[in-house]
């Protein structure tokens, strides 16, 4: 049996991975926290603020190594109807609830059972997506990356994955 090769592209996306699971705690935390009134809601705001900012700028940037480098290497082997594509329809399904929060918290002001009840809505929804998405990519394809890519792609694969980190 082939030994499974760790990888610069599969561990370092794997640990980007620990960082997102780090905010999504926050996201749950504090969009059940909003609703209350007072400087409870203004520290739930400023928390859900800063997790929109991490996912404006590193979330985005890792799906997008994902989408660039990591799963067209794969899809050179298996083609693209297999697990990418599953992966590719999850980021836009996560990007287009990420859009509705960026709209939902900036109108947050004073407490509103309308506003409150669809960011707990969004929020979970978002949690719940993007932990079981990166369970899957843990557990399933980055393994199977890691069999299947040949060493020089693979090598590609890590350089883009550099260069996209160089160019942020
Ligand atoms: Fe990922």
């Amino acid at each position: 049996m082939r030994q499974i090769a760790h990888n610069y592209s599969t561990e370092s996306l794997g640990a980007e991975h620990q960082s997102v699971l780090q905010y999504l705690d926050k996201l749950e935390k504090h969009s059940q926290q909003w609703g209350s009134g007072g400087a409870s809601d203004a520290e739930a705001k400023a928390g859900l603020e800063e997790v929109l900012t991490f996912f404006d700028q590193e979330l985005e940037l890792h799906l997008k190594k994902e989408e660039v480098a990591l799963f067209p290497a794969m899809e050179a082997v298996i083609g693209t109807d297999g697990p990418t594509h599953v992966m590719l329809i999850e980021h836009e399904e996560l990007r287009k609830n990420l859009a509705q929060l960026k709209t939902l918290v900036p109108t947050l002001s004073e407490p509103d059972g309308v506003l409150s009840k669809q960011l707990k809505k969004t929020g979970d929804y978002v949690c719940r997506l993007l932990r079981e998405h990166i369970e899957k990519e843990d557990a399933v394809l980055f393994p199977m990356a890691d069999q299947i890519v040949p060493p020089a792609e693979m090598a590609k694969v890590d350089q883009k994955v550099r260069e996209l980190d160089a160019g942020r």
